[in-house]
Formats: structure tokens, C-alpha cells, sequence
């Protein structure tokens, strides 16, 4: 079976109890377990990794380099900052989709750039936790498109 990568950032395992009103009431166990199967179903493994450490998060895209088929990826606050992590994305070759559960072009101004986005195939935002599964969707179209 071909393997994925669901990455997740900072501040993502408190998923269920923080800001509820805007990330949900699902946990981020909840939601690996629901990616998983949805993976699962469409015949790729899915591994899973969160941190709140932006080089562990360059550590995992550099590993994925040479295990995995693609990356959904909710970077979270660094979405916003990180260089590093574009330098990552860029550098490794591999398709990644960003993802986050909030719209966050709807909220405040210093979450509507991406420093990532231009290194992406694309990017998924506003759907809650369903956004995981919405992005799994189009990281496989895209693997399977290919010939
Ligand atoms: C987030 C949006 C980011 O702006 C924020 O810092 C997060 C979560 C989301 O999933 O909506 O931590 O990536």
C-alpha cells in the first residue's frame, strides 16, 4: 500500500478543547482515526505526526522525502511565519496540501498569508475537520492523475 503523510503543527493536540467555537469539538485523535479509515478505503496507509516544534515539522517533510507519496499538512501558526518550512515544502519534491479547519482568510489579517502556499499543490481552508478528509480527496486524485 502506498503510504501518506497527515502532518499537523503547533497548538493542533489541544484540537476538541481549544477555541471550539472555531477549530470544533473534534480531537485530533478523532480526526486521525476518521483520516485513517478514509485512507484506508481508498487503498493508502496513513501515518500521522503533530509537533509543536517548527524543526520537528522539517524533520517529518525531510523523512517523508523517501517514504511517503504525498502530505496533507495543517501547519498551523507557522503556516503564517516559516520560511523554513516553505524551504521544506520546495525541497522535497513531494506533493503537500495545506490545510486548516478555519477559513483563515475570514479572520484576522495576519492569518491571510501563507508563507507556504506557493511551495503547495493547493490548499484547503474553512471546512472544519471534514477540510482532512476534503484534502486526502485531492492529494490521491492528484497521485492517481498521474500517469
Ligand atoms: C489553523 C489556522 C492558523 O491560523 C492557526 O494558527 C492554527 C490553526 C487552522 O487549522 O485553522 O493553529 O491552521
Amino acid at each position: 500500500m502506498p503510504v501518506l503523510l497527515l502532518l499537523n503543527g503547533p497548538n493542533l493536540n489541544l484540537l476538541g478543547t481549544r477555541e471550539p467555537d472555531i477549530y470544533g469539538a473534534r480531537t485530533l485523535s478523532d480526526i486521525e482515526t476518521d483520516a485513517r479509515a478514509f485512507a484506508e478505503a481508498r487503498g493508502y496507509e496513513l501515518m500521522t505526526k503533530q509537533s509543536n516544534h517548527e524543526g520537528d515539522l522539517v524533520d517529518a517533510l525531510h523523512e517523508a522525502r523517501t517514504t511517503v507519496a504525498g502530505v496533507v499538512f495543517n501547519a498551523g501558526a507557522y503556516t503564517h511565519t516559516s520560511i523554513a518550512l516553505h524551504d521544506a515544502i520546495a525541497g522535497i519534491s513531494l506533493p503537500v496540501i495545506e490545510l486548516h479547519l478555519s477559513n483563515v482568510h475570514a479572520r484576522e489579517e495576519f492569518r491571510h498569508h501563507s508563507m507556504l502556499a506557493r511551495a503547495c499543490l493547493g490548499v484547503i481552508a474553512g471546512f472544519g475537520a471534514s477540510g482532512y478528509q476534503l484534502a486526502l480527496d485531492a492529494l490521491i486524485q492528484h497521485l492517481e492523475s498521474k500517469p
